[in-house]
Order: structure tokens, then C-alpha cells, then sequence
């Protein structure tokens, strides 16, 4: 399992947290930036996570800003991108299950670092399902 990981300023220090967490865990896990607290750009980032889901460079992407919401916006913008803003550990089991999603958004500004690592890891552990109604459903986005 390989992650890429990218946030902007506003997820800068949750990321950091989540990049020790995922290292514990044994995890692959490469940094897309940003580099520092400074005010930057979330499309930026987000676009770099995207890349390297469509380049298969990583299996799963995760985004972390203010809200999560401008990352998930512009993450969903790429082709093949299912990312899916999650502050609660049912929807990260239940975007995996029945969406597929491949890039976990979150917002520093939303959830605490504690419920963070719960919903990382409940994103990661969890696969597709596989259903037929689920692939239907999925193969019905334009
Ligand atoms: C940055 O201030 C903030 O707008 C950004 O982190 C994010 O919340 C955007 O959706």
C-alpha cells in the first residue's frame, strides 16, 4: 500500500501528524508538498495528489486543508479522481466500500488530530466492495 499526501498551509500541521502516524503503521508514504506553513495554493496540491493516483504512483491520496472542502473540490476535477471530504469514520468506511474513493479529504480546522488518525485509518483498511451495484453505479459518472 503506497500513500500520497499533500495539504496547504491550513493542513500543514495535521499532515505532518498524519505522515508520523502512517510511518508507524509501516506505511509507504511520500510527501507532495506543501513544505511549510506558509500561504499557498490548495489546487496546487491537489492536483499533485491526483497525478500520482492517475500515474499509479500511489494506491490511495489523502488532502488536507482548512475545510478539506476547496481539496475535495478541486481533486474532483481529475480524471479518474474519486475523492471524498470525511470527518466522520462511517462515511470513511462507507466512501471506500460503495464509492471506491481514492483520496481522502479532511480539514484541520474541522476535526481534531485524534479523530484524524481514526478516520485515516478506517479510509485505508477498508476496500471496495466489489458489488455489482456499486461498479454500476460508478460507471454511470461522466
Ligand atoms: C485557506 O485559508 C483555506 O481557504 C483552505 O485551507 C481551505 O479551507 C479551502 O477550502
Amino acid at each position: 500500500m503506497k500513500i500520497t499526501i499533500g495539504s496547504d498551509h491550513g493542513g500543514y500541521e495535521l499532515k505532518l501528524q498524519i505522515i508520523e502516524h502512517l510511518k508507524e503503521r509501516g506505511i509507504e508514504i511520500n510527501d507532495a508538498g506543501c513544505d511549510s506553513p506558509a500561504s499557498c495554493d490548495y489546487p496546487v496540491y491537489a492536483k499533485k495528489v491526483a497525478a500520482a493516483i492517475q500515474n499509479k504512483e500511489a494506491d490511495l491520496g489523502i488532502l488536507i486543508c482548512g475545510t478539506g472542502i476547496g481539496m475535495s473540490m478541486a481533486a474532483n476535477k481529475e480524471e479518474g479522481i474519486r475523492a471524498a471530504l470525511c470527518h466522520d469514520v462511517f462515511s470513511a468506511e462507507a466512501t471506500r466500500s460503495h464509492n471506491n474513493a481514492n483520496i481522502l479529504c479532511m480539514g484541520a480546522r474541522v476535526i481534531g488530530p485524534g479523530l484524524a488518525e481514526m478516520i485515516v485509518d478506517t479510509f485505508i483498511d477498508t476496500p471496495f466492495s466489489n458489488d455489482e451495484r456499486h461498479i454500476r453505479r460508478l460507471s454511470l459518472f461522466s
